[in-house]
């Protein structure tokens, strides 16, 4: 008797750089601060599309371009998903796989980021700048969901891998990547203190 785990789905998590973390997201949530202020479009656009919180995605979507603290950050991201698209044995034919967008995500109490997924997109991911404790992780759909129709459901103890949602913790210094046609959310945030992420998409070139 064999029993085969076949088409797995990979999320990638690790810590950003292993040293000085602390200062570069001080220096990032400053930064996110200052746009979130001084960013009208933004304020507007959020009003209507995140009501409650802020994000620079419907305005200032490439901070990569506009400041080089954002472009260290992504310098720093590319190793990561270099090796990311290493381990998903991803024939690049020599084509870059590069940066195309990257916004602020600015959460208060009890706002919240519904399911949708990241469309035009090869890979994408999170990079966590403040995290107070109890505040939400990002939450994966099953992709096999919409097939599964008269399947009985999983027992509560069973395997993490068989679970229908998984939840990865946010975490401060840490980044998380994954394949942008996977659905995710961020459930409701119940702190009154802020959680502070920066999203970011690589698109095949
Ligand atoms: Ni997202």
């Amino acid at each position: 008797m064999a029993i085969q785990s076949l088409f797995p789905t990979l999320i990638y998590s690790a810590r950003l750089q292993n040293a000085n973390w602390r200062r570069f997201n001080n220096e990032l949530l400053r930064e996110c601060y200052q746009v979130r202020d001084h960013d009208r479009a933004g304020q507007q656009w959020s009003k209507k599309s995140y009501p409650g919180g802020y994000t620079s995605y419907g305005s200032l979507c490439q901070m990569q371009k506009m400041s080089s603290t954002f472009m260290e950050l992504e310098r720093k991201l590319n190793r990561h998903v270099k090796a990311f698209a290493k381990s998903l044995d991803l024939d690049l034919e020599g084509r870059p796989l590069a940066m195309t967008d990257c916004w602020i995500n600015i959460m208060p109490h009890q706002v919240v980021h519904g399911l949708h997924l990241h469309p035009l997109s090869t890979i994408s991911g999170t990079y966590y700048v403040k995290t107070p404790a109890g505040c939400p992780g990002i939450k994966f759909e099953d992709p096999r969901l919409d097939r599964f129709m008269a399947a009985p459901p999983r027992k509560a103890d069973c395997r993490p891998e068989h679970r229908a949602w998984q939840t990865v913790k946010a975490e401060a210094g840490n980044i998380v990547l994954f394949e942008s046609w996977m659905r995710h959310e961020v459930p409701p945030n119940p702190l009154v203190a802020e959680r502070v992420s920066i999203s970011f998409n690589y698109s095949w070139f």
